[in-house]
């Protein structure tokens, strides 16, 4: 299997880390040389996989899947020149450029789709949305993830706002760590314990049958949970959450 990457950033970094420690056999993957740093920090760490190449054009020419990770603004001006030969698959991952925008620009191909990994496909573990759910595509990203196929551009926009609370949950969590150890916990064992405990209640709330509000009203009145819940829902802390996904949202589609 040969894969190439025009954009070496940070989705590319976790990408081709996740398809390198996936034990694919007989995998090639060919990177453009920007960023040179990260590329050859790829080609450093998987030397029999991974190789550079010297422009975007030798990607296309070396690869059977082509993925595009570039920054949504400069996207368009460096994939139009670029000669797609028909059989090549194309993968996107730039938010900003839809489907039918990237048929004109490189052509229509049997194999097209949008996807959406985040960085903990380095890990091979968290969701890669799948726009169309092509299953070609959907067995590919299976190596880096668990696919999530959609039938929709509409479901994928959702999807992808949603990934906006990525950072505001690690505040989270940081802020919960910090309040431990400045009441005399050591970090070491508050970063466990807090970490194993929101993995574990994402684990119950992902096999959990009925509505997910029965898991945060199942507390003892006038209990600890209760104290919190009833603190925050109080102050409306709940509201920013989510009135900032309307405007993301927006931006998504939009773009
Ligand atoms: N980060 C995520 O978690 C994530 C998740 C899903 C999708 N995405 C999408 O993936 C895309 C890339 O995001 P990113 O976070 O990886 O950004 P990034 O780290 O800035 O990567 C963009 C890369 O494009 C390179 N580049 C610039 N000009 C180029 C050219 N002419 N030819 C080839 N490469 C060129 C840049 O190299 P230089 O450093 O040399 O400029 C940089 O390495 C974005 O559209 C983003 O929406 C990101």
């Amino acid at each position: 299997m040969k894969l190439g990457f025009i954009g070496t950033g940070i989705i590319t970094s976790a990408v081709v880390t996740g398809f390198c420690e996936s034990g694919i056999e007989d995998l090639h993957i060919v990177v453009s040389p920007r960023n040179r740093e990260k590329a050859e920090a790829l080609h450093e760490k998987y030397p029999d996989i991974v190789s550079v190449a010297a422009d975007n054009q030798e990607v296309v020419d070396q690869s059977e899947w082509v993925f595009a990770a570039l920054l949504p603004k400069a996207a368009e001006e460096i994939i139009e020149p670029l000669v797609f030969p028909p059989e090549k698959k194309f993968i996107n991952l730039v938010a900003t450029l839809s489907l039918r925008r990237a048929k004109e620009l490189i052509g229509d191909r049997e194999i097209m789709a949008d996807v959406v990994p985040l960085t903990f496909a380095a890990n091979r573990i968290g969701p890669v949305v799948v726009y169309p759910p092509v299953p070609e595509v959907v067995e590919l990203m299976s190596h880096v993830g668990m696919p999530v196929p959609v039938d929709d551009p509409q479901k994928i926009a959702i999807l992808r706002t949603t990934t906006s609370v990525m950072s505001a949950y690690y505040m989270l969590l940081t802020v919960l760590i910090d309040w431990c150890t400045k009441n005399g916990l050591d970090e070491p064992t508050a970063r466990k314990y807090i970490t194993s405990f929101t993995e574990a209640m994402s684990k119950k709330a992902a096999t959990w049958d009925g509505p997910l509000e029965t898991l945060a009203r199942e507390m003892t009145p006038g209990g600890l949970n209760w104290m919190e819940l009833t603190h925050l829902e109080e102050k409306d802390a709940y509201t920013p959450w989510t009135e900032i996904l309307d405007s993301i949202l927006q931006r998504v589609i939009k773009e």
